[in-house]
């Protein structure tokens, strides 16, 4: 890690979209970045439904261990795709295992058309915090380059004003 970074993305992702809006916010905060892998699901169609069924079920995935550690920075931002109006197992795995090293969250979302305001009660019980600020990038949003720039932007400016913001030092 940087020690001058003070967020860390934290994010899973499938086929690309939610990692997407992880890097761009890890480019404009300035952010360390992580990746959570799924070790429970395998990438065939029989895994995918398994996986979207533990989804539903609100069971978490068996993870990859995180390189970077959560403890070291003022604010995590975390992202995941909704599957079946919910968190992706990977997702809850992680926030179950990291919940006591947050100190502060922002959650992001990328979906078909789910509101992030249907899963951020769950993510902020999983994190163990309220979110000091979430997003939902939905299939639109994501194809329309300046409707996602205007919520990118939105996002991020909430983020560099909120408590636990990368710009108010500590
Ligand atoms: C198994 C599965 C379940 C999904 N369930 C939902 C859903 O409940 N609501 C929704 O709006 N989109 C749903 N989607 C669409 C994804 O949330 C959306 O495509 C997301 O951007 C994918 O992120 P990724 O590219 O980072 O994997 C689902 C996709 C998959 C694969």
């Amino acid at each position: 890690m940087d020690a001058t970074k003070r967020v860390l993305v934290v994010y899973y992702s499938l086929s690309g979209n939610t990692a997407r809006v992880a890097r761009d916010l890890a480019t404009r905060l300035g952010a360390d970045i992580e990746s959570i892998r799924d070790l429970s699901h395998g990438a065939g169609g029989l895994s995918k439904v398994s996986a979207a069924f533990d989804a539903w079920r609100k069971a978490p995935a068996k993870i990859g261990t995180p390189q970077l550690d959560p403890a070291r920075y003022p604010l995590m931002i975390v992202g995941t795709p909704v599957w079946m109006w919910r968190m992706t197992p990977a997702i809850r795995g992680y926030l179950n295992r990291m919940s006591d090293r947050i100190h502060s969250v922002a959650f992001f979302v990328t979906s078909g058309d789910t509101d992030v305001g249907k899963l951020q009660p769950a993510l902020e019980v999983a994190a163990g915090h309220r979110a000091v600020a979430a997003a939902g990038f939905n299939a639109k949003e994501l194809a329309d380059a300046v409707a996602y720039e205007t919520k990118l932007a939105t996002f991020v400016d909430e983020i560099t004003h909120s408590s636990g913001s990368p710009r108010r030092a500590a």
